[in-house]
């Protein structure tokens, strides 16, 4: 039998994950850790940790799976964040993560130096804080006798990947979220690197999804009790892995994804670029293919804040019976009426990449009234996010790029309630899938695909993957949020002056 494993470098901890060809889970681990955040708007995480997670996750993997049946280990990790390394490959600072805010000032030298148009047209996508360009000028301006130390710049799993097989090494679909790959062509952009002056040796080599980095090397086998000379094989960003974790491999096929942030997935057989860089371009996990996508910074991150700061009694009584508190929080919701009477909630709660670009951006319910009660507050947090995900819809469709299901995925497509407000407010059947293991799934299928296991990508997807449920939307319920959301976009335009009044005063 063969066995292959997705070992996924997140935000709140390393999953590793087993299947074998058919797909099965055969087991799984995970191991957390914290993220740091010393300033306002900083969002740090320390690479030994995902070290130490990493070899725990897959130790543990490694006593619940038949270890001579591996071929082989795909990885996937949170995108854009910056390991620094110097010359002995030590970490020089703490990693600088994707929801990180601090490199606005970075972004306007980029836009100023090359010009908005030159960004697009060499790297596909615009100067956004969370990418990891602005992060490396970042440090050369704010720590320099770091800066002047570097000697490679590395993805979070792709620090994981050298620790795991000495090797530095990429893949296309998590360096296009650096803002230095020329996603075109599928290869670093020479242009863009001189032009702002970056290492390109810095950069490590990149590789398609499917191809081999390097092995396992003996230090490491012996840490995860994996076998030494195990092929790990390039995988992808988690977005990328994620999408092609849930199928979306062919056109028309879309995903999105309910985690921390919120991602609106879609597969292309070229390379679109929306010329306002509202949603991303990047290279597809899948060999010789692209994906473009919206990313919402707080989707399931919003729920999750308004759990932690306003639901202490829900999750008292979830604790006593044993039920997670987001049951009690969404069947409160479905009390208040669609829209809420009247009130709104933007979850702009660490910024907002698509579609404003704005890390000043805040969140905020407006229209509060003596008539809402909290029912009302918790459904316009779902209704909001949801709001969130169809700006990136919109945008996607706006581009010609089909869009005929969305697969839904991670923790808060969990609620059926949500899926009927995400189908309604998008205009989109919801599907669910037979599987929800997330990024770390999409890399083992990747890795089976280098293992022979399957022929391609789209392949495996077709022997593994099936629909389990699919929520239409319901007519007069999508008349009634189209009026919302209206209301909606019209709110950030009105308070987005505000928002940059308010950061300068606090900053
Ligand atoms: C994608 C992004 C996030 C992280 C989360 O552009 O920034 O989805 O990858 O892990």
């Amino acid at each position: 039998m063969g066995i292959v494993l997705g070992l996924d470098v997140g935000t709140s901890g390393t999953k590793a994950i087993a299947m074998d060809a058919s797909g099965k889970l055969l087991a799984s681990a995970l191991v957390t850790y914290p993220l740091h955040s010393p300033k306002p708007n900083w969002a740090e995480q320390d690479p030994g940790d995902w070290e130490q997670a990493a070899y725990s996750a897959l130790a543990e993997l490694a006593t619940k799976i038949n270890i001579s049946d591996v071929k082989g280990l795909g990885l996937t990790g949170q995108m854009h964040g910056s390991v620094f390394l110097d010359a002995d490959n030590k970490v020089l600072r703490p990693a600088i993560l994707w929801c990180d805010q601090r490199t606005a000032a970075q972004c306007d030298a980029i836009n100023s130096q090359v010009g908005e148009q030159k960004l697009l047209e060499l790297v596909s996508n615009p100067a956004l804080t969370g990418f990891t360009a602005p992060k490396i000028l970042w440090l050369r301006d704010n720590e320099p006798a770091v800066y002047e130390r570097v000697k490679k710049v590395l993805l979070p799993k792709d620090y994981i990947r050298f620790c795991l097989t000495g090797e530095y090494a990429t893949d296309v679909a998590d360096a296009s979220g650096t803002l230095l790959f020329d996603v075109n062509n599928r290869t670093w952009s020479k242009e863009l690197l001189s032009l702002l002056k970056i290492d390109a040796d810095w950069m490590p080599p990149s590789y398609e999804g499917t191809e081999v980095t390097g092995k396992l090397s003996a230090a490491a086998a012996q840490k995860t009790g994996l076998p030494e000379g195990l092929p790990v094989v390039a995988g992808g960003g988690d977005c990328a892995a994620g999408g092609v974790g849930c199928g979306v491999v062919r056109p028309g096929v879309v995903s999105a994804s309910l985690g921390t942030s919120g991602v609106v997935f879609a597969f292309s057989e070229d390379v679109h670029t929306d010329p306002e860089g509202r949603v991303h371009t990047f290279c597809h996990a899948v060999p010789g293919k692209w994906h473009t996508m919206g990313v919402v910074l707080s989707a399931g991150g919003a729920l999750q804040w308004y759990r932690d700061a306003l639901c202490a009694e829900e999750r008292a009584v979830a604790a006593q019976t044993g039920r997670d508190p987001y049951e009690y929080i969404t069947a409160a919701a479905a009390q208040a009426p669609l829209g809420a009477e009247g009130l709104l909630f933007l979850p702009y709660l660490t910024g907002e990449r698509t579609p404003h670009k704005d890390p000043f951006a805040k969140a905020a319910w407006v229209g509060l009234s003596l008539r809402h009660k909290k029912p009302h507050m918790a459904r316009a947090v779902l209704e909001g996010v949801a709001y969130a995900m169809r700006d990136s819809l919109d945008i996607i469709r706006g581009m010609g790029i089909p869009a005929d299901e969305v697969r839904a995925s991670g923790g808060g497509a969990r609620s059926p309630f949500w899926r009927q407000i995400l189908a309604d407010s998008g205009h989109v059947p919801m599907v669910t899938i037979n599987v929800d293991e997330g990024p770390a799934y999409g890399a083992a299928i990747l890795a089976s695909v280098a293992a022979g296991l399957h022929d391609s990508v789209e392949g495996a997807c077709d022997a593994i993957i099936h629909e389990t449920d699919r929520l239409q939307p319901i007519p007069e319920h999508e008349k009634a949020y189209d009026g919302w959301f209206a209301e909606y976009q019209a709110l950030y335009t009105a308070l987005a002056p505000a928002y940059r009044r308010i950061a300068e005063k606090i900053e």
